[in-house]
């Protein structure tokens, strides 16, 4: 059979194609000599598949799609307190480039906004590299959410450095403000070479796919940076990602994204898959005009907003049986799916509605491919507590899922 899902892309990349309003980006000159005709679309499955259609191999610059994966990398490089401390999380409500500070601190409202960005590019790397290395650290980490290398297209930045006069000036009010603790040109030249990164649809798939799978490159294997940074990453791109247009883009597309005025688009939608497109005519926010389109078609097409969630607990009992009669009666629970607390506290439900008379009570993790640590820790106190009750109790967890409990006698 042929798979349904490069069709249903090619399909959709028709319909929006006789969208032409907006215009590619024109205060970088580089980017406004871009084939407004170019379009594509791809998707990275959290598992590794991958699925392209239209000019999903053509290299364009990442710019601000940039912005979450450095965000990332300084996050894991510094840790939390140092970021936040310099970067906050709150929507800015305001265009990109806004030369805007919180007041008082002199704080970027978030690193999605370009003074926020500028600052995350001068946290990337440990403390005490020059330039250079920091650079380096950004194009490694970068290519690490690729998984391939990346390389700066010359001529991209060059261009925007010419007119890079308003990152100059919010570099120079970051530093006025100590947010920024050197040479302000300097930061402004490796964030925009960060910027000038080139990237193909697919690559931007795949990127978005590492942040869908918690971290680690589904093509590679490699973890690239640990859970929590994403959890962080992806909380303020559904927050900030889509800059002024962000509210709207939060009800009605609902998937955590980041644009960038090449003209890419990313979504990443957790546990499930990443997204990119590519169309250079931008609306008045900055956003790709066809990208925010295809989105649109993905997220109700394919139920993908983040706020659509099936009831995680309602399947998780495969079911409640007595295997054997007698005194070799055993009481079997088929546990399967993923398990966190709703799935948990289901389990819960299901030992004491069933209070098991039986001796011997069986907990078949056979068919559970997750579980969480609360989902864990509970299934860990069921054993226990029905342990303390008399029973003799199994885990039937061939994949070993769920460590042994032990039950001390001075926890009775
Ligand atoms: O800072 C800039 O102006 C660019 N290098 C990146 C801006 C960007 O992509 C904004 N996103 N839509």
């Amino acid at each position: 059979m042929r798979s349904p899902i490069p069709d249903y892309l090619t399909e959709t990349l028709g319909d929006i194609a006789s969208d032409t309003s907006g215009a590619p980006a024109d205060y970088i000159p580089e980017l406004a000599t871009a084939d407004p005709e170019r379009l594509g679309a791809a998707f990275a499955m959290v598992d590794g598949a991958v699925y392209g259609a239209g000019d999903v191999n053509i290299e364009f610059t990442i710019q601000s799609i940039s912005k979450p994966f450095a965000y990332a990398l300084a996050l894991a490089d510094r840790g939390f307190d140092p970021v936040l401390a310099k970067v906050g999380v709150e929507p800015s409500g305001e265009a990109f480039n806004e030369i805007s500070l919180e007041g008082g601190s002199g704080r970027p409202l978030n690193p999605m906004i370009n003074a926020g960005a500028i600052t995350t590019h001068s946290l990337a790397g440990p403390v005490g590299l020059d330039a250079a290395e920091r650079l380096q650290r950004v194009v490694d980490g970068l290519s690490a959410f690729a998984g391939r290398r990346l390389t700066v297209d010359e001529s991209v930045c060059a261009s925007e450095m010419e007119h890079a006069h308003r990152n100059l000036a919010i570099a120079h009010m970051l530093r006025s403000y100590g947010v920024l603790t050197e040479d302000p040109a300097t930061v402004v030249e490796g964030y925009t070479r960060q910027c000038s990164l080139l990237v193909t649809t697919l690559d931007l798939a795949v990127m978005a796919a590492t942040l869908a799978n918690h971290g680690v490159n589904p093509l590679s294997g490699e973890r690239v940076v640990p859970e929590p940074v994403v959890r962080q990453v992806l909380s303020v791109m559904s927050t900030c990602g889509m800059y002024d247009a962000a509210g709207d883009w939060a009800t009605q597309v609902g998937i955590p994204a980041k644009s960038g005025v090449a003209g890419g688009l990313i979504g990443a939608l957790p546990g499930q898959l990443g997204i990119a497109t590519f169309s250079p005519r931008l609306d008045a926010h900055g956003n790709s005009v066809r990208g925010v389109g295809l989105f649109g078609r993905f997220s109700s097409d394919m139920g993908l907003h983040v706020m659509e969630v099936p009831a995680a607990g309602r399947a998780v009992v495969r079911s409640n049986h007595v295997a054997g009669a007698g005194p070799d009666a055993v009481r079997v629970i088929e546990l399967q799916g993923g398990i966190r607390f709703a799935g948990a506290e289901r389990v819960v439900r299901e030992v004491t509605d069933t209070a098991p008379t039986e001796n011997r009570v069986a907990l078949d993790l056979t068919m559970v491919y997750s579980i969480d640590d609360v989902g864990r820790r509970m299934l860990l106190e069921i054993v226990r507590r029905l342990t303390l009750d008399g029973h003799q109790v199994a885990l039937i967890d061939p994949e070993g899922i769920l460590p042994v409990p032990e039950v001390s006698p001075e926890s009775r």
